[in-house]
């Protein structure tokens, strides 16, 4: 079966991990400090913490920011759980702000909307979460300014996006925003098996994270409050969690990092093929804004459900039949049960319901075949009119 995405592992991969196999050292070695300063000279960022997923980089980074009970917390409709979740496991009140109809990323416009009335109301978020949808930006340098106006903080779910860039500014160096979350899960751009990261130019940030990623403990001499009477002396300084990412996953990393550049120009270069197939027909693509370059982690389309021939949910089955497995990214999170029973209802964001029921994500990632590219293209073509 040919999936939407996948993992691509290499001979110098595969070394890459064996000789860490074969050191003393699996985990708490000298490799996710490695892989910490290349991930910092990638992004431009100061501070790097490599962590063992973006889910538990994301809660990291909620706690960096003091998130606390019934704080508001925003992010999109359009997302995995993990992007809300983070926020819930702090006590915060989550709300969502829907999609922009072509970007399919946060709408700015709704944004502010939302922000005005909020203001008003006295209800305004203490922190907002924009995700870079299937690899694509969201408008960080807007949003940052409706930040200052608002005051809120911001963390970029960058999950989808390592390697892509605003005005050749790469994602992650957190000029925007405050704190950037990358994931590298094997559909994702690079991957560590499983694993995240946390950006951020902030001192005090970087500091709670890295403490908070070893289970609340410090082993920096200048933090130690009482005097270090024994060699490997530490101070247990908060209730946190092991967050932490393995040597063995940080080896592979730091060999996948290698081969970025390549990830990101053979994704795009799969993402032209398909745009041009698609090009003056019924199928949409996302719109990918001026002075973006998008990592491609996904290739979505959506259709136009009156030129569809077959039922919605037919359509992954017929796939599945030809070899390909194709997903929705994402249903509205807001419909799901956990939500509903916050009192979030149906029609309340209507761009995102409406995508969900019209999208799906075809393969797009290093090594997918010209061959399949077409096969995937004739699939289409017995099951919805390609004519606008
Ligand atoms: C937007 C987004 N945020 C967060 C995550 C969580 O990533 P991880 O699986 O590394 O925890 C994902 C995973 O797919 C995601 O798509």
């Amino acid at each position: 079966m040919i999936p939407f995405s996948r993992h691509n592992i290499s001979q110098n991969d595969v070394s890459s991990v064996i000789k860490v196999l074969k050191s003393n050292y699996l985990t708490k070695g000298y490799q996710v400090p490695k892989f910490e300063k290349k991930l910092s000279q990638i992004t431009k960022s100061k501070y790097v913490i490599a962590c063992n997923s973006a889910t538990s980089a994301l809660h990291l980074a909620c706690m960096a920011l003091r998130l606390k009970k019934n704080d508001i917390v925003w992010t999109s409709t359009n997302t995995f759980a993990a992007s809300s979740n983070c926020a819930l496991n702090c006590g915060c009140k989550i709300d969502f702000i829907d999609i922009d109809k072509n970007t399919w990323n946060i709408c700015v416009v709704e944004l502010e909307k939302k922000l005005k009335i909020a203001a008003k109301k006295k209800k305004l978020p203490k922190a907002l979460i924009p995700v870079h949808f299937g690899g694509q930006p969201t408008e960080q340098i807007k949003i940052k300014k409706l930040s200052k106006k608002y005051n809120f903080k911001i963390i970029e779910d960058a999950s989808h996006s390592i390697g892509a860039e605003v005005n050749k500014e790469p994602v992650g160096s957190c000029k925007w925003s405050d704190l950037t979350i990358f994931s590298f899960h094997p559909v994702k751009i690079i991957t560590t098996g499983e694993g995240g990261a946390v950006t951020t130019n902030n001192p005090m940030y970087a500091k709670t994270i890295r403490e908070l990623r070893e289970n609340g403990i410090t082993n920096v001499n200048k933090s130690f409050r009482y005097k270090a009477y024994y060699p490997n002396y530490y101070e247990q300084v908060s209730a946190g969690y092991n967050y932490r990412m393995s040597d063995i996953s940080a080896a592979l990393g730091l060999s996948q990092l290698k081969r970025l550049k390549k990830f990101i120009h053979e994704r795009n270069k799969i993402a032209k093929i398909y745009k041009n197939y698609f090009k003056n027909t019924s199928i949409k693509v996302q719109k990918i804004l001026p002075n973006i370059k998008s990592s491609y982690h996904l290739f979505v389309i959506q259709f136009n459900k009156r030129k569809l021939k077959i039922r919605y949910k037919e359509i992954f089955s017929k796939f599945k039949k030809k070899g390909f497995v194709v997903n929705l990214h994402y249903k509205a999170l807001h419909l799901n049960p956990l939500y509903r029973n916050m009192g979030f209802k149906l029609g309340q964001f209507p761009i995102s319901e409406n995508y969900s029921k019209s999208a799906i994500s075809i393969p797009i990632f290093l090594g997918l075949k010209l061959k399949d590219i077409k096969k995937i293209i004739t699939i289409l073509k017995e099951i919805v009119e390609f004519k606008k």
